[in-house]
């Protein structure tokens, strides 16, 4: 059995990559089709025909991206929990998940026009930041900080001990 650690295995990590990435896209043309691009419908503007797909496209992803959010449970956020490792960025990490999976639910199962004005951008502003999140994460992930013998060293090296130390006579000392 291979041993648990914190970092991912490389297929791990490509898969996760790949489905935050397509989760995010999908989100990303749902918002830049609907803002940018309706159409002229028989009543005035409608949505674009392709936006339906995007939603369709991010909802599919959404389950996928919870499921790899999953998979990072049992050893990357457990062991990390534990060894108190890189948690200034993996809290908000997974609470961000989180809040986008609430928020997400709260757009499928209670949509209403009292709430369409904010609820969507609740959602989708925090998730156009999930890609930032993460590459603040990794990089403050990576980051390690100097092993504690080298840290020692450096100390030492700073505190300089003067062996012995003979003042000069004053100048305008008197005489005996
Ligand atoms: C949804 C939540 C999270 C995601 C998507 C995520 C994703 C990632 C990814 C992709 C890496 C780079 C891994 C590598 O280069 O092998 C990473 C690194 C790391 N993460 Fe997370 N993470 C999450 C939550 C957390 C939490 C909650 C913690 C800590 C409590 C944490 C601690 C770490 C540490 C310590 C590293 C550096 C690992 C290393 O390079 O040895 N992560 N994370
Ligand atoms: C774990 C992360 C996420 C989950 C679980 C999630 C889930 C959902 C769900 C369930 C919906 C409602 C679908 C429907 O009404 O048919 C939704 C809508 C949406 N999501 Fe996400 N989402 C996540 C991340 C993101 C990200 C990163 C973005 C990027 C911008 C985003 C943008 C949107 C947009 C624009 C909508 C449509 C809003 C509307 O109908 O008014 N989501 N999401």
């Amino acid at each position: 059995m291979s041993k648990a650690v914190i970092r991912l295995d490389p297929s791990h990590k490509k898969l996760l990559y790949a489905g935050f990435a397509l989760l995010w896209l999908s989100g990303v043309l749902w918002v830049a089709f609907h803002y940018l691009f309706p159409i002229q419908g028989d009543f005035g503007p409608a949505p674009h025909p392709l936006q339906i797909w995007w939603l369709r496209l991010h909802g599919l992803m959404a389950m996928a991206a919870l499921a790899l959010a999953g998979s990072l449970a049992p050893n990357h956020i457990r062991l990390a929990m534990n060894r108190r490792k890189n948690q200034r960025s993996g809290l908000p990490m997974l609470g961000l998940t989180v809040w986008l999976a609430a928020t997400g639910y709260a757009l499928y199962y209670f949509p209403t026009d009292d709430n369409a004005a904010w609820l969507p951008l609740l959602h989708w502003i925090a998730g156009l930041a999930l890609p930032l999140m993460l590459v603040l994460h990794i990089r403050m992930g990576r980051h390690r900080p100097a092993p504690a013998s080298a840290q020692k060293r450096r100390a030492s090296q700073l505190h300089v001990v003067a062996t012995s130390y003979n003042p000069p006579p004053a100048r305008n000392q008197a005489s005996p």
